[in-house]
């Protein structure tokens, strides 16, 4: 996980295979030794957010409670398994490729068996089982409990599916097996689903409805991670300012806004606070934050506690509030610029990240100059950016026309990109001559001489080693940048 989020990772799409993205500490891909081997080994592939690659970890504590072992080589796996993302029209075509790779090694390996997992499970489970025959197992998000069954299943030759939504499975007892980690940062998973229906989007149909795991059992999770010797952890959900806890099922149930004694509720910001006590030298993260639901005690907190980083991911999808309302975001540009005015009153030097789409049906040029001047307005730390991609099922596609030719949504895109790149570099640029408190990593990619590592908002730092190492912290001064990084030298 260490390396997603050296990846940029809250929401970035990537790929990492076990074998790219493992950092040694191989000790955390062996099952329990109180279970013994059942003789079988899995590989597991993980794509989409960071909820995706926590999840995976969930999987590989399922299958290590079984006997099963994990390799880092799928030649030599008897069960493949990919766990999928749907965002993008994309993300699922560079999934279906892996597939169809997977099934050239099922026939130099016939007993292999292929599994897909995760958010491309419901939609397309009749495609890939029956049409394709792509794959051998197809299980949901909320279903990772009956992996062991359905495995069972499938070697005798059955269908094996479980593509059930679950209104409660948290898997809050699973305590999950760090895959690729570098024993420094973990995710860990504070809520499932999302009951928000943004009209682009397709997570609430693959994930189904939002809910929050018991308090108890995530600073179980974190207590457990510190004194494993973790340095940072980030908080995960879709909406992370949405969690609510109560022990009363009905109370847990309502809108927090509906509830007039909010006493009754644990809410973000006392878990938040909760998470930030469990250590003094315990960074804490969390993403990603939804402007509608982003409030000042969330905020108060962060600023309280010097431990909680102060860098908040809050997309805002788009600059102009009549396609904010098509996007059914439920807030408009003034209430964004206000939740921004906000964060800068309360916590100055917070490093702001965004997500925006360009393309959103029915966009006037004119709407999306509005999305080059919020930018201009916030100035973002960094943004992850992406043209409109329609996905079936979604209230978007049942209700407008995809109607941005490709070529103008790649412009327009192209447009908010290059600014976003000024805006970085810009931010960049002050950091020089700073000196920032950085926790280090790993080896930085283009020189086995360098580290690298982020401080307290969100900014990488590449430095040359000297005797630091992974999980120290460090003082670094700032002397060079690009629109990416930040370069500098370990200072006594
Ligand atoms: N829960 C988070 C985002 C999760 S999805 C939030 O509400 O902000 C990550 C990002 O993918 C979204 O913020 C959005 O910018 C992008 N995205 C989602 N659906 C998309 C689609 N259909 N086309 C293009 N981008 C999309
Ligand atoms: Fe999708 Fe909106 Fe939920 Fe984010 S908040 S996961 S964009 S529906
Ligand atoms: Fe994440 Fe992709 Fe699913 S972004 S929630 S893995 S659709």
């Amino acid at each position: 996980m260490a390396d997603l989020y050296n990846n940029k990772v809250p929401f970035e799409l990537k790929t990492k295979s076990m074998d790219e993205s493992i950092q040694g500490n191989a000790m955390t891909l062996k099952r329990p030794e109180n279970v013994p081997s059942n003789g079988k080994k899995y590989y597991i592939e993980s794509y989409g957010c960071a909820m995706n690659f926590a999840d995976s970890e969930v999987v590989a504590s399922i299958l290590g409670a079984e006997g099963f072992d994990s390799t880092r080589d799928y030649n030599e796996a008897d069960i493949v398994f990919v766990n999928t993302c749907s965002i993008r029209d994309k993300a699922e075509q560079t999934v279906r490729n892996r597939l169809l790779h997977f099934r050239a090694v099922k026939k130099r390996n016939p007993g292999a068996l292929i599994g897909v997992l995760g958010c491309m499970a419901e939609r397309l489970k009749d495609k890939l089982m029956e049409e394709e025959k792509l794959v051998d197992l197809v299980i949901g998000p909320d279903a990772y409990r009956s992996l062991p069954s359905l495995i069972q299943e499938a070697e005798s030759g059955q269908k094996a599916i479980n593509v059930l939504l679950s209104r409660d499975e948290t898997y809050a007892d699973i305590n999950p097996v760090r895959l690729a980690s570098n024993g420094i940062n973990a995710f860990v998973s504070i809520t499932r689903g999302c009951d928000n229906m943004c009209s682009f989007c397709v997570v609430p149909h693959t994930r189904g409805r939002e809910r929050s795991r018991h308090p108890e059992s995530i600073l179980a999770e974190v207590k457990d991670l510190y004194s494993r010797g973790y340095k940072e952890v980030t908080l995960l959900g879709q909406n992370v300012d949405s969690y609510r806890w109560s022990d009363d099922e009905k109370i847990r149930g309502k809108k927090l806004i509906e509830l007039r004694d909010t006493d009754q509720v644990f809410n973000f910001a006392n878990l938040l606070e909760a998470v930030a006590q469990v250590g003094k030298d315990l960074r804490v993260r969390f993403s990603t934050s939804h402007p509608k639901d982003m409030h000042d005690n969330v905020l108060h907190v962060i600023a309280k506690y010097p431990n909680i980083c102060n860098s908040i991911h809050l997309p805002v999808q788009h600059g102009n509030s009549e396609m904010l309302a098509k996007m059914n975001r439920t807030y408009d540009r003034e209430w964004y610029l206000e939740r921004i005015a906000a964060i800068r009153r309360i916590i100055p030097d917070c490093c702001i990240s965004s997500d925006i789409i360009a393309g959103f049906c029915g966009e006037t040029e004119e709407q999306h100059q509005e999305t080059l001047s919020l930018m201009r307005e916030v100035k973002f730390h960094m943004n992850y950016m992406y043209h409109y991609s329609e996905r079936p099922g979604t209230l978007a596609a049942k209700r407008y026309e995809d109607d941005i030719p490709l070529n103008i949504k790649k412009r327009r895109l192209q447009e908010i990109i290059d600014l976003q790149r000024t805006h970085s570099l810009e931010w960049n640029k002050k950091q020089i001559g700073k000196t920032l408190e950085v926790l280090v990593e790993k080896t930085s990619k283009k020189s086995d001489e360098d580290l690298c590592g982020r401080d307290h908002r969100f900014n990488m730092v590449v430095f040359p080693k000297m005797d630091a190492k992974p999980g120290d912290y460090v003082k670094v001064k700032i002397t060079d940048c690009s629109s990416s990084v930040l370069l500098g030298e370990i200072v006594a």
